[in-house]
């Protein structure tokens, strides 16, 4: 079996024969060993976890403490940190001989025992912990991470991070696979809904928050995918090309803001390559960027069957490689025995990965497994939700009150089943449900239909699945009010083929509105859609992928309990052909596979991406080209509405934009104030960029005066041939305003270098 089949029988584990610890005693128990028992085997042994040693002394640094261990390590026990043991539920014979030292996660690291270095056991977490059913265990999934990114909330970043990291602990994991930010080049992308949108200031900002709160709770984060995986389409053989500028001003200036906000333990490389290389084995992005520009001290590992070679990945700066050992075992070992990698080079690989065990807290703090906050986890779930979802349209008939609505008409095929989540390795386990496969379409209970009624108990709650949109229209008829549930499923693996509504939703949406005006829609999408029947309805309402508590945080914002704030995180356009690149390129007949990567010997793509809209990601190249589109970058309404006054720049070496912002309506609310800026015509960049923004919660009739202080880099471009952010000295024009197309306030000021 090829690794790339291999790993895709993730999930398909039943339960192994496993042991754990009883009162210090070993037992042999069904389920799965786990990092917590202070005991394991390993290469067919029983080794205690020694913990008396010099390095176990928690105030010195970690480098003293990695470079301590690293001083005592055989040449074995360093190639044992470098790569996975497979994944738990493969067939014994291809891989690891002992699965059943792994958590049930998407791979582990063996540790040290005689050292004290604990195994590192790795579980997919985006916007929750994997394979919980499989694994007999609870896992909270919170709304999509496009959708944490609409709340624009640092706090809520924090919160979402917060739930994972203590989840992935009460289920014996201590390191994340999360933390996702490539930045939206193609709303197409199957994992959009796994990234924090189209903006790197505003996608590097959040996920670093997120990592770090994870982090805090003693599991080693990860941000991935580095680089440029900006599509699912033949991930595995496309060369993405971009040049350097670009690069540095997008998709890597989210990773680097994200790096220095987390300081993750880990960072993973991409499947694709990069401008010839594969992101695994590319020393631009590994060393050059990433460990020297940034000074990342963690490990970088490969995404699951990334790696492609031993020597030219571990001198790009590759540490460890997953799934398996096909590079980095027993031929790392070679090359390192031949002189053809360096000692000095492994140490370091080791080094990094030893001293994030440290720094993460993963050696001082071993995991316990434990009953999650089971409650408290839903509760934060709902309320990022009520944050999240992005009310795009409102003529006036939301918030619906209990006293004018007395019958309400609910359609759309799974409403009243639950709320649609996003597949692949990020799919979370529905409670009460068996494991989801691979790409299976996973609804999350409570149906809509049971809140709704919950919520509106004098009023008439009828349902209808739109299978037949006549049927669907002449309940609407006969209602006071239609909102229906329309999806749009994605996943990792996948492309979309168009931005349409799937399974004849427009259909049923066009009839609906024509049977009765007061139509509301709610998307459950884990990216931008295309709305024909837009000016037929008379509210939207982007709820994402909403999560375990996404039904009761929508029903809360659909009566008006909580007031809408999120905006959105990327541009819908009004249609595929205004994209960057109208048509997804794909890869062709034999251009797939391991076998294609590998025809001559050394791994090749096979077919290639350029970007050469470069920099102009999302709102930036539809300003740039001038491109009228569905809903702008930034937007989202409210249920007050807010009046912006005010402005003040003080230029200096952190410029400072001061505004005033009101709220001018009868509700308590929280505005999204965006602060752009447009640099000097010399610096030939696009016609604006995000470079702040604050989150501003205000009574009814309140005002509240905002300092926005702005980095320097996010005001200056890079120069490739000094290799380093420039400031361009002269006039910046600094607009402030509610969405990316709507900016009241702008002033000017004179910056220099
Ligand atoms: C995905 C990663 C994931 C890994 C392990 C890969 O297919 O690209 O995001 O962490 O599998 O499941």
């Amino acid at each position: 079996m090829k690794m790339n089949e291999l790993w895709r029988l993730r999930g398909k584990a039943s339960a192994a024969v496993g042991f754990c610890v009883l009162g210090g005693i070993v037992v042999v128990c069904l389920g799965y060993a786990t990092t917590v028992c202070a005991q394991h085997r390993m290469h067919g042994q029983q080794v205690k976890e020694d913990r008396n040693h010099p390095w176990m002394n928690a105030s010195l640094s970690p480098d003293e403490r990695a470079n301590m261990v690293l001083k005592e390590m055989t040449l074995d026990e360093k190639i044992d940190l470098l790569h996975g043991m497979g994944m738990p539920g493969w067939p014994r014979e291809v891989q690891n001989p002992e699965p059943e030292l792994g958590n049930g996660g998407a791979g582990f690291v063996l540790g040290v025992p005689r050292l004290g270095i604990p195994m590192i056991q790795m579980s997919d977490a985006a916007y929750g912990v994997r394979s919980s059913a499989e694994n007999g265990r609870y896992s909270t999934a919170l709304p999509a991470n496009v959708a944490a990114a609409a709340s624009w909330d640092t706090e809520a970043a924090c919160a979402y991070g917060t739930v994972i990291g203590k989840e992935l602990r009460a289920q014996g994991y201590n390191m994340t696979l999360g933390g996702g930010v490539n930045i939206t080049r193609d709303p197409r992308n199957g994992r959009t809904f796994e990234y924090l949108g189209e903006d790197p200031v505003l996608a590097g900002t959040l996920v670093g928050n997120l990592i770090k709160c994870e982090q805090a709770q003693n599991v080693i984060g990860d941000i991935k995918h580095y680089a440029l995986n900006d599509q699912e389409s033949g991930r595995n053989e496309v060369d993405a090309i971009i040049d350097k500028r670009a690069f540095r001003e997008s998709d890597l200036l989210a990773f680097e803001i994200g790096v220095r906000i987390a300081q993750p333990g880990a960072v993973m490389c991409s499947y694709n390559s990069v401008n010839g290389d594969f992101a695994c084995e590319n020393k631009y992005l590994l060393t050059d960027v990433l460990k020297k520009d940034w000074g990342f001290k963690g490990f970088v590992v490969s995404d699951w069957g990334g790696t492609h070679s031993t020597v030219k990945a571990s001198a790009a700066g590759l540490d460890n490689e997953e799934p398996l050992d096909e590079f980095f075992g027993a031929k790392l070992k070679a090359a390192v025995e031949a002189g053809r990698v360096s000692m000095a080079e492994l140490d370091d690989h080791v080094r990094r990965v030893l001293r994030s065990e440290f720094a993460c807290g993963i050696v001082d703090h071993p995991t316990q497994k434990s009953v999650a906050d089971v409650e408290g986890d839903l509760e934060t779930a709902r309320k990022i939700e009520e944050q999240s979802a992005v009310l795009l349209k409102n003529n006036g008939l939301l918030p619906l009150t209990s006293a004018a609505v007395r019958s309400i008409a609910i359609i759309g095929p799974h409403a009243n089943e639950g709320m649609m989540s996003g597949g692949g390795s990020a799919q979370v386990d529905a409670p009460g449900r068996p494991s989801a496969g691979w790409q299976a379409q996973v609804w999350f209970p409570p149906s809509p239909v049971k809140v709704l009624e919950a919520k509106f108990p004098a009023a008439s709650v009828q349902f209808d699945s739109g299978a037949n949109p006549a049927s669907a229209a002449t309940l609407a008829k006969n209602s006071d009010v239609a909102i229906v549930f329309a999806y749009q499923w994605t996943s990792e693996g996948m492309d979309l083929e168009n931005l349409s509504l799937p399974v004849k939703q427009d259909e049923i949406i066009e009839a609906v509105a024509a049977a009765n005006p007061k139509t509301i829609v709610v998307l459950e999408t884990g990216t931008a859609v295309t709305m024909p029947w837009l000016d037929k309805v008379a509210a939207v309402l982007e709820a994402w992928y909403a999560g375990s508590k996404g039904a009761d945080a929508v029903v809360n914002i659909l009566s008006g309990d909580t007031n809408p704030s999120a905006k959105l995180p990327m541009t819908f356009p009004k249609n595929e052909v205004d994209l960057p690149h109208p048509h997804l390129i794909k890869p062709g007949p034999g251009q797939t596979g391991e076998a294609a990567v590998m025809k001559t010997g050394e791994a090749k793509p096979t077919f290639s991406v350029k970007y050469d809209e470069g920099l102009k990601v999302g709102y930036k190249y539809y300003d740039a080209e001038k491109k009228v589109v569905l809903f702008p970058f930034g937007y989202g309404l409210s249920y007050t509405t807010f009046a912006y006054s005010g402005l003040k720049v003080t230029a200096g070496r952190e410029t400072v934009v001061s505004f005033t912002v009101k709220n001018t309506g009868k509700r308590d609310g929280a505005e999204i104030a965006e602060v752009y800026a447009a640099l000097p015509a010399s610096a030939g960049e696009p016609p604006k960029r995000l470079v702040g923004w604050s989150k501003v919660w205000l009574k009814a009739g309140e005002s509240k005066d905002v300092n926005v202080s702005i980095d320097e880099k996010y005001l200056s471009i890079f120069d490739e041939a000094a290799g380093g952010w420039k400031l361009v000295s002269g006039s910046y024009a600094f607009m402030v305003g509610g969405s990316s197309e709507e900016l009241p306030l702008s002033a000017k000021a004179d910056l220099k270098q």
